[in-house]
């Protein structure tokens, strides 16, 4: 089949296109409504269809026998673990846990965050909500206890999953005491914290409402509950313009569909083929690559607890596609540039047999072209570059590799996957000509698997995704398309940055660095990353009479944002300024001060009082050596 024909259909025949797609999946009952208008800008698929996740990743896979396959392999240098877990045995895990928590009550529409290391007890407890109905939200282990508490009191969760502790680099992750933490900082408190304990004695639950996460095993087992195509599988938080994070609802049965079309169209995965994921369960590319699109799709998932680097060396990739016969890998450029760094000439991956590999794809961030003709050379593979993001669920633009070839143009986010209606419009709304960059915009209706909702906040949902052009759904990012319809994403058009794959806010950093004591004002913005893609940079207006030292203020500074948001924000410096930049009406120049920074083109505002300020903002970050622009 070939790419345009089918996307044509995908377009124009929507209702057919995705009726045709959905009857690929097991339903209890089969969906007659496949595209329903629920107002403006509310559309649902499949509403009147039932059926359960996890039957669909489990129970069906070990019905037409496929019991004895592998379903995870979960491959931990950090703990120098390899397991294989069965289909059949999964499913036991997963029915077992579902009961255990059924007897914590449980049961549909309640909610459940799950705050875990990269465990295969992480994915049964996914799975095991699935199975009740109950609506999971993971948030990434990176993220420091009042990140955690915010989610919390969004979400409002009955139980709290964790495990004893994590491991970065060696280094324990307290899990417990983090969780701890953020339920005395939340409002709502939850009513049981489960947790899995990695070693025998280490740690003791002694809390009031802490449960053993083994000794949930024991409660019997439960079956899947039926629940509609619209009930929500799970809530995933992701950074926006301000504060708080989003909570980006994803329904069911949209969502199994697009999976495993995507599976099949997009990734051209066979089922029982090998597919390596190396992301986070907390991240979106986690919940739909490592669980629920490879195990729905009936292919065995590698769960990696490691880096892509020192675990134990930058070869560590090559390794497990050798060991585990990888048939399709799917990563972040910031894995691949860290790779890179370590071992330029890629010999370490190059000793390992990576023949099993068909391609490999790249997404989370822009991906630069040192990086893609890098990894290209040495695997000799195709290198595809998809864009998407937590909103959609799986794959906006890429190479259909599913289909019949079709050229990569390196440097290149690809062309429209099906189902997506892709425009680019300039401030007004018009469409901007090829080449020209414009506001990324996807026509209404977006295809199955697409955000629903923001959980229980509809102006916000249609503030951040409609507002701005009516009829079309508000990507986020800039880009261009080419007089041969390949589009390149150009970054983002809010306060996100991306830092090694990781979306962040700098609204929220802002927040932060605004509530320290000394700070008068301050602009928090993304300066390019080697390594990183991007890494934020605070610049502070420091409050008259503060005589603290700069060294320390900054220090101080740092470890808040490290407090609040985590690790994984990468905040490193503060910058002390006389002034900040801002137009008449009061507005920061947050992107003049990007483009000083990285050394882009960029003209004095004619909105600025006094352009000496924007003189003194250079100074500062040439003398701290922040900014592409000064290294
Ligand atoms: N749990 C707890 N802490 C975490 C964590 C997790 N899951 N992930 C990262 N952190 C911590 C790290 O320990 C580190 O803490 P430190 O400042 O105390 O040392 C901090 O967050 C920054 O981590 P990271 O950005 O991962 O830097 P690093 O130097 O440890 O590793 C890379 C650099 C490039 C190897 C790593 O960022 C990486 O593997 N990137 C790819 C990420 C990815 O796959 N993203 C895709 C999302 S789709
Ligand atoms: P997230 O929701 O965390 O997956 O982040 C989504 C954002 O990451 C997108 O809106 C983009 O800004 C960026 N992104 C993801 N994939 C790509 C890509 N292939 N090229 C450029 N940017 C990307």
């Amino acid at each position: 089949m070939h790419y345009a024909d089918l996307y044509r259909k995908s377009i124009q025949e929507k209702k057919q296109f995705w009726r045709n797609e959905a009857s690929k999946i097991t339903w209890s009952k089969e969906p007659q409504n496949i595209l329903s208008r629920e107002n403006d800008d509310h559309y649902s698929w499949f509403n009147d269809g039932e059926l359960n996740m996890s039957y669909l990743c489990l129970d069906a896979h070990v019905e037409k026998g496929m019991g004895k396959q592998t379903a995870i392999i979960y491959d931990s240098p950090t703990t120098n673990t390899i397991e294989h877990i069965t289909y059949k045995q999964l499913l036991s895990s997963v029915s077992h846990f579902a009961a255990g928590l059924r007897n914590l009550g449980v049961g549909k529409g309640n909610t459940v965050i799950i705050y875990m290391p990269m465990i295969p007890q992480a994915i049964v407890a996914m799975l095991a909500c699935a199975r009740i109905g109950a609506i999971h939200s993971v948030v990434f282990g990176g993220f420091a206890p009042h990140e955690l508490a915010m989610r919390i009191d969004d979400a409002k969760p009955k139980v709290i999953i964790s495990a004893s502790y994590g491991i970065e680099f060696g280094k324990k992750i307290p899990y417990k005491e983090l969780v701890e933490t953020a339920v005395k900082e939340a409002k709502h408190k939850p009513e049981f914290q489960v947790y899995y304990r990695r070693e025998k004695g280490f740690d003791s639950l002694g809390g009031r409402n802490d449960i053993d996460y083994t000794a949930l095993m024991k409660c019997g087992t439960v079956g899947p509950m039926e629940v509609s195509s619209t009930h929500p599988l799970y809530i995933l938080y992701t950074s926006g313009t301000t504060g708080r994070p989003k909570g980006v609802v994803r329904d069911t049965g949209g969502y199994a569909t697009a999976l495993r079309f995507s599976m099949e169209y997009f990734y051209g995965a066979k089922p029982g083929e090998v597919f390596f994921t190396a992301s986070d369960i907390g991240w979106v590319v986690g919940h739909s690559y490592i669980v629920y699109a490879p195990l729905l799709y009936g292919c065995t998932t590698v769960l990696y607890e490691g880096k892509p680097v020192r675990t134990p060396d930058a070869g560590v990739f090559g390794r497990i596609i050798e060991q585990h016969k990888v048939n399709h890998m799917f990563t972040a450029p910031t894995a691949i540039r860290a790779i890179k760094k370590e071992d330029p000439t890629g010999d370490l991956i190059s000793a390992y047999d990576t023949s099993t590999l068909k391609q490999v794809f790249l997404a989370g961030e822009r991906c630069d072209s040192a990086t893609y003709f890098w990894l290209t050379e040495l695997l000799k593979k195709p290198v595809i570059d998809h864009w998407w993001q937590t909103e959609s669920g799986w794959p906006m633009l890429g190479t259909m590799v599913g289909l019949e070839p079709h050229d990569i143009l390196p440097g290149s986010s690809g062309k429209p996957v099906c189902g997506y209606d892709i425009y680019l419009l300039d401030e007004d709304g018009n469409h901007v000509e090829d080449e020209h960059e414009g506001n990324v915009a996807i026509k209404l209706p977006l295809p199955p698997g697409c955000l629903p909702s923001l959980w229980k906040n509809e102006i916000r949902f249609k503030k951040s995704y409609f507002e701005k052009y009516p009829g079309y759904y508000l990507a986020g990012d800039s880009g261009y398309k080419d007089a041969d319809g390949y589009f390149h994403i150009m970054g983002r058009i809010d306060d996100v940055i991306n830092v090694s794959g990781h979306r962040l806010s700098t609204g929220e950093m802002e927040e932060i660095v605004s509530s320290h004591k000394s700070v008068a004002e301050c602009a928090v913005i993304g300066i390019a990353d080697e390594l990183r893609g991007q890494r934020p940079i605070a610049l502070v207006v420091i409050k008259n009479g503060v005589e603290e030292p700069e060294l320390q203020l900054e220090e101080s500074i740092v470890q808040l944002v490290r407090d609040k948001i985590g690790p994984v924000a990468f905040f490193k410096n503060v910058a002390v300024v006389k002034r900040l930049p801002k137009t008449r009406s009061g507005k920061i120049l947050r992107k003049t001060i990007c483009h000083i920074a990285d050394g882009k083109p960029w003209s004095m505002p004619s909105t600025i009082d006094d352009p000496l300020i924007m003189e003194e903002v250079e100074a500062v970050l040439k003398s701290r050596n922040l900014g592409n622009a000064f290294q």
